[in-house]
């Protein structure tokens, strides 16, 4: 209750200041989230499906989510990166969204991304990220915040998917993509790992109805994701750890790693036979 009470003076001020966009804060857009759908599986055409090799069966990957960049470069998420640049057993890193909290220097990212060292990043659109019609930097940037991509091992093949859930919805183009995703990809691989920036359990409503799933969807999500024998979905939006198991399907909600925050943290994750996961403080 406090939480939520703090959220809400933050958010009026916030929306006084220009940081947030009420429009997108009050009411679902659901036809935005099928026009940007168009435009990430427009690129997906083009770019191709990415395949990671890893030499070993056993690798590792990190995570962070709300990086929520206001008037300087963020450190705890540059600092991720290099850790995981370093790190000989990582093969990549997921960006969970919300990469911004104002409406500027989303380039920040790319550009911390592409410093020095060679494992790729992997980046979904949170809320924040479309206010002020920031998709099209979004566009400029990472092009498609809705797709796959493999991780071969020598014997098993991953698949982590990708989605944008910027508006608190898949909307129907995305889901109908998902669904010939898990019938035609899903099957033959060994671990499924799902990213996507609104959390599907919350321990209280500390965030607006506009940017979370409906009941009805998450249902319908959270039965997709059984039945496909997904692993893991990782999200973020909360700004708060949580770890729920639903029907089979590991819930994970990341802490946000925005710098100045006692709670920063990101997570690595170690894939073998088993899917095994740590907390790491930014501090
Ligand atoms: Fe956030």
């Amino acid at each position: 209750m406090v939480r939520k009470v703090w959220f809400i003076l933050a958010a009026a001020l916030c929306i006084s200041c220009g940081k947030l966009e009420i429009k997108n804060m009050l009411f679902p857009y659901a036809e935005d989230v099928n026009t940007r759908v168009a435009e990430s599986l427009g690129w997906n055409d083009k770019a191709g499906v990415t395949t990671l090799t890893v030499p070993e069966d056993d690798y590792r990957f990190y995570a962070c989510t709300d990086i929520h960049i206001e008037d300087s470069r963020p450190e705890n998420f540059a600092a991720m990166v290099q850790k995981e640049k370093a790190d000989e057993k990582s093969a990549f890193y997921l960006v969970l969204g919300d990469l911004l909290f104002g409406k500027e220097h989303m380039e920040w990212v790319d550009e911390t991304m592409s410093a020095v060292g060679n494992d790729p990043g992997f980046v979904i659109a949170g809320n924040h990220d479309i206010f002020y019609g920031g998709w099209s930097q979004w566009l400029d940037l990472f092009h498609s915040s809705t797709y796959y991509f493999f991780v071969q091992t020598p014997s098993a093949n991953d698949i982590y998917i990708m989605l944008d859930s910027a508006n608190g919805t898949l909307g129907e183009k995305q889901l109908a993509w998902l669904e010939g995703v898990f019938a035609t990809r899903r099957p033959g691989c060994r671990h499924c790992i799902v990213g996507v920036h609104t959390n599907m359990f919350r321990t209280d409503a500390s965030q607006l109805p506009s940017t979370n799933f409906t009941l009805e969807e998450t249902y319908r999500l959270t039965a997709l994701f059984s039945k496909n024998n997904v692993d893991t979905v990782l999200s973020g939006h909360d700004h708060f750890r949580d770890v729920s198991v639903y029907n089979g399907v590991t819930y994970i909600t990341l802490d946000q790693i925005k710098d100045g925050t006692s709670n920063a943290s990101y997570m690595i994750f170690d894939m073998g036979q088993c899917v095994d996961y740590q907390f790491v403080s930014c501090k």
